[in-house]
Parts: C-alpha cells; structure tokens; sequence
C-alpha cells in the first residue's frame, strides 16, 4: 500500500499505512515494513519479521517523523526467501535512493541477479524483489534518467508478475506504481492518493478508485496523477469507478467469539439465508437471477460446464457438481484445479460455460484459469464472496455469495455459500433449458429448510469439542465420504491440516481398500461422513467395518435416527435428515467445528495459521 497527500492534513501517513496494512494482512503476515523519507538523502526503512502487530510495536518504539507525505509499505507472504526482517519488504538499491514493494513472481530474478552482481550491485536478500531497485538505480546511474523514465527502462526486464511501488530520493513527493498480473488500483481522495492490491486497504478512505490495467504506471503526487503504459509512454486509461462501502470487511468484528473461525462457523443459517435471499422464491418454486438475464440465450446454449477453482473453493465445486449433474436437462459439468486447469482444458469454446470460484475473488491460480479460458470464448461466472475484487471484475457474470466478511484464513461459511449458490445456480440453468420439474422443486423446498437444520448441527457443538478432546491425541486422520460427501471428507480434511497442523487424507470411501487401509491400527482414527443416502450408505457401512476389523478408531457423522452407526463407530455425531445432494451443507459443520476445537486445544493460531495467506496472489 502507498500513500500520498498534502502535509498537514487530518491522516497522519503512517498510520493510514498501518491501516491499510492491516486490512491487507489477509494476504500474509509473515514479515511487513515501510518506507518513507525524514529529511535525509535516503530513503528510512522499517522492517520486521512477523505481522503488523509487530511492525506496529516498532513504529510506536521508533516515533518516525516524516519530512514528505509520500510512504509505501508491504505485508508479505514469502515466495522467495524465508520470512524474517531481511527479506521483508520495502527492498532498497545499493544506495538506499530507492524502496520498492513488491506482490508477485518475478521469474527471471536470478539472470538479473547475475547480471546486476557482475555490474557491482549488492544484494542482501533472498527475494526475488530486491531486484527491482538495484534495476531502477542501474537505469538511473547510466542514462541519467529522470525518476519515471529509470522504472519505465526497469519494469520492461521483468519478467513474471507484479504490482509495485516505488520511491526515490530524486522527488521524495511522488509515488510511482506500475503493475502486470497481480491487481493494483489507485484511489482517490481530497489532495490525497492511495495505491493498494485491493480496494479494502483504503475504503475507510475513499471509495473512488481507478483499476490498473496490465502494461499501465501512474505518478502520483499530492496534487495529481497521471497513467502510462510503460511499454510505449502512451496514455493509459483512467476510468474512475465508486466502489461500494460494504468494502468496509475489514471492520468485521469477532464479537462474543474468541476466534473468527468460530463466529464465521456459527454465522451459517444467516449464510444460506442470504445466499438465497432475493433469488430462490420458495412459495413458488421459481429462482430469479438478476445477474444472468442478460446471458440468458447464451447460458441456453451451454453445453458444457466446467469449474476452476482452489482449496475449500474447489471441494464447493467438486460437490456443487454432484448438484449440477442431478438437475434435470443440465448435461453434466467438469471441477478442475485451478493450477492445473491450463494443462487439460480439453476443447473450450464459445458454447463452453467457465464457473469460477472464489471467496476471495484475488486467488492468482483462479485468475489465471479464468483467463484462459476467456482467450477461448467461454462465457465466464464468478462465483466470489468479495466484491469489487479481480474475479469479480474479469467474469462476464459476477455472482455474489453475500456471506460477508471472512477473515479466519480457514475458509468455512464460504464453502455452504458456496454450495448454496452453486445449488441456486444450477436450479436456474436447468430451469431455463427445461420446463417444470418435480425435482427441482424438491431441491428448492429443501434450501429453504436448511437454516433451521444447520442451526441444529451447530446446537451439538460441544458433543463435537467433546469428540476432539478425545481424538487430539492422534497424530493422523483418514477422512472419509461417498459421493456426495467425498467433496465433505476432503474438505474436513484440509480444515484440519491446516489450523491442527496433524496430518490428514480425504478419500472417497471406496478407494480406502486399494491402499490407504495398510495405515490403519488403533492409532489411526477415521472421520467417515456416514450420513443416510439410499444409493452409498451400505457400501459406507462396508467400509467402515473393514476398518473396524483393523482396530482403527473411527468417529462418524451419521443422520440423526441412524442405530446401525451406533454399531461401528466410537463417536458418533448426529446432524438432521436432508436431501443427499445437499448433504454436505450439514455435513461440512461438524468438520469445521471438530478441526476448530481440536486446534484449540492444541493452542494454535486458529485465525491466522503458520505459513498461510487468507488470499494466494501468486501462481
Ligand atoms: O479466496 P479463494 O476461495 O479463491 O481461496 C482458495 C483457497 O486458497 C482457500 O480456500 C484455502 O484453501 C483456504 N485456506 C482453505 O480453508
């Protein structure tokens, strides 16, 4: 983030950093530092390893005085070079005229490394950033360039993602930002600028910005800007778009709850309500989707679908498939990572039907398929929880989960409303190919019961603590889940890896007698999603008995009057009686609430896990 305004005024320019700072930690929070002038030369650096608290605790201690308004600081998530003050960014040239923060890859960053240590220049990091200041300062030194002209010469060698920012001794009163692949907007306010990744970090500020476009720079001092392609020095485009103040996510507070995980678990009925809101009618069986009347011919004419998407987003996309594939006249759809998307994308065209999802709507792997898939005409569909964010922007059809803010990087109420719109979404598609429908009426019926019945899941929620009070002892988990709740099992999964740290496996039931059994003793539990599903559930009991005749422990979480169950496992979790398909809204909770206590227990830092980032910006 970057600021820029006229002295004096009301914003003292390091806190409006440590502000925006903070709203962007979402993104990493392993180091953070800034940059700025005070009246000397050089540019004065504050950098720390750890999060903004960190930084915040050095700034308090430090009382930096700024002699020119103009600052720039980065929260970082590393890539290159591991997390600790040396590699936190802002990076400077070898005579600390120049700072530089950087979000992005740049690939080529040891060929330059190379060629800029035979010219002399000093690193002392292992980022691949640090390149661009000793880049900037090369340019400068050799042409006597201005300013603008050296990180013009610079960006044209990079090659890689970037979003940048830069300050130089040369006109401490300016900013200049330049990005290719990773977002950058500029907001505007009275006398005073903002540069940020996204529009959370300054809408406590302003909520009028200007989007970057790839190949674009702006200069930005406190009386103006101006926007370039850095390419050719032409004229870049500048349309100035109000973006809308629920922005403001970053005001989310945790309220009763101890952990943001824990209130965002807890928020779910609210989550499907508004999920639904405005789009499923439940009296008469109709859904309204605003977003797609436009596309309507279009989406008639979709003949295949395919989902991108990553972590807790995909496994929405791999159950919201099962959905897909249920409805009537709706010929069957395809869930992809999206970091492996580019390498099979068997035969997209104008006919084919992208469904992009993303809490965040910033994951740079989403981003990448979504544009991918755009060079082959597909019409694109975002379904993204942030608005205004990249995704948002790039689809042809944003469509909006209204589950609000999620903070705990542990993505939970995202992934039900998810589901839920994915399951709104494909009632609509099927609606607008067939005619009426018996079924679709039944799945709409039952998303309308399905608040009251989460709230039950929730009520059992120390029965779950209980669960894992006991369970926190192993040191691996199998999850597992047929069909429907196979996407289940590997979302309970990765929730518990992630915030436990213990080591655990989804599977779909059937596929655990081809290997994963030969794990299996009484030191080996297994979490089953056993829930009533009249094609899967003998063959789930099947299973886990083969699992109880290897002594592994097993926890289950079975459809409340279920006795059999009671039979197999050793825990056993009851949730309400649903449709199978939409199973997993029920089914995930238990999931989230058992990894949830177990990482308590185990003192974790539930919210902000080690070595993750709430949003991956990088491929
Ligand atoms: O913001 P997105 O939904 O695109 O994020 C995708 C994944 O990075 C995210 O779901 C991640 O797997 C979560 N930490 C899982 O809890």
């Amino acid at each position: 983030m970057g600021y820029i305004g006229e002295m004096s005024k009301k914003n003292d320019p390091v806190n409006v950093i440590l502000a925006g700072l903070k709203r962007e930690e979402y993104r990493g929070y392993d180091s953070a530092g800034i940059s700025f002038f005070n009246g000397k030369p050089c540019v004065e650096t504050l950098k720390v390893a750890g999060k903004i608290a960190a930084l915040e605790r050095l700034i308090f201690e430090k009382k930096p005085e700024t002699s020119h308004s103009a600052i720039i600081g980065h929260t970082r998530w590393a890539t290159h070079g591991i997390p600790n003050e040396i590699n936190a960014h802002p990076h400077t040239d070898c005579g600390h005229e120049i700072a530089v923060v950087h979000n992005g890859i740049i690939e080529n960053y040891k060929q330059l490394r190379n060629m800029l240590g035979h010219d002399g220049h000093k690193f002392v990091s292992s980022t691949d950033t640090e390149v661009i200041p000793h880049l900037i300062e090369r340019a400068r030194r050799t042409g006597s360039r201005t300013f603008e002209e050296s990180v013009m010469e610079a960006l044209k060698e990079l090659i890689g993602s970037f979003a940048v920012l830069v300050l130089c001794s040369d006109e401490p009163d300016k900013i200049i930002a330049a990005r290719r692949g990773s977002p950058l907007l500029l907001g505007l306010g009275e006398k005073e600028f903002f540069v940020a990744s996204d529009p959370m970090a300054i809408c406590e500020y302003t909520d009028r910005a200007i989007y970057l476009n790839d190949g674009e720079m702006t200069m930005v001092t406190e009386d103006g800007y101006e926007i370039l392609n850095y390419h050719d020095g032409s004229s870049g485009k500048s349309e100035v778009v109000k973006f809308d103040i629920s922005l403001a996510n970053g005001h989310a507070k945790k309220g009763e709850y101890e952990h943001f995980m824990l209130k965002e678990i807890s928020e779910a009925p609210e989550v499907i309500f508004n999920a639904c809101k405005g789009r499923i009618d439940f009296e008469t069986f109709s859904v309204t989707f605003g977003e797609l009347d436009e596309f309507e011919e279009k989406l008639k004419r979709v003949k295949k679908i395919m989902f991108a998407a990553c972590g807790t987003s995909y496994y929405a996309s791999l159950s919201g498939k099962y959905i897909f594939e249920k409805l009537p006249d709706i010929s069957g759809a395809e869930a992809f990572y999206a970091s492996e998307f580019r390498y099979h994308h068997p035969k997209i065209d104008a006919d084919t039907l992208l469904i992009s999802i993303s809490q965040s709507g910033e994951t740079a792997d989403t981003l990448e398929a979504l544009r991918e898939a755009k060079k082959y005409d597909a019409l694109t569909l975002g379904i993204v929880n942030v608005s205004g964010s990249a995704i948002a922007r790039e689809v042809d059809i944003p469509v909006y989960c209204h589950a609000g803010p999620e903070i705990a990087v542990a993505s939970t109420k995202a992934f039900i409303s998810q589901v839920v719109v994915l399951a709104a979404v494909a009632l609509r598609l099927s609606e607008l190919k067939g005619g009426e429908s018996e079924e679709r009426k039944t799945v709409i019926r039952e998303l309308g019961n399905l608040p009251e019945k989460v709230a039950l899941v929730l009520a059992a929620k120390n029965i779950i603590r209980h669960v894992a009070e006991i369970s926190q002892k192993y040191g691996n988990f199998l999850y597992l889940g047929r069909r429907y709740n196979w996407p289940t099992a590997l979302e309970g999964a990765l929730k518990l890896k992630e915030i436990s740290y213990i080591h655990a496996e989804g599977y779909p039931s059937g596929e655990m007698k081809h290997g994963p059994l030969a794990l299996v003793d009484n030191s080996f539990p297994t979490f089953a999603i056993a829930v009533k599903d009249e094609v899967v559930y003998d063959k789930v009991l099947s299973n886990l008995q083969e699992l109880k005749a290897r002594g592994g422990p097993i926890i289950a979480v079975a459809t409340e009057g279920d006795s059999a169950i009671l039979e197999l496992a050793d825990h056993v979790i009851f949730i309400p009686e649903t449709l199978p398909e939409l199973s997993p809204i029920l089914a995930v909770i238990p999931c989230q609430l058992f990894a949830y206590f177990v990482a308590v227990l185990k003192k974790r830092d539930i919210d902000q896990p080690r070595n993750l980032a709430k949003s991956v910006t990088v491929e």
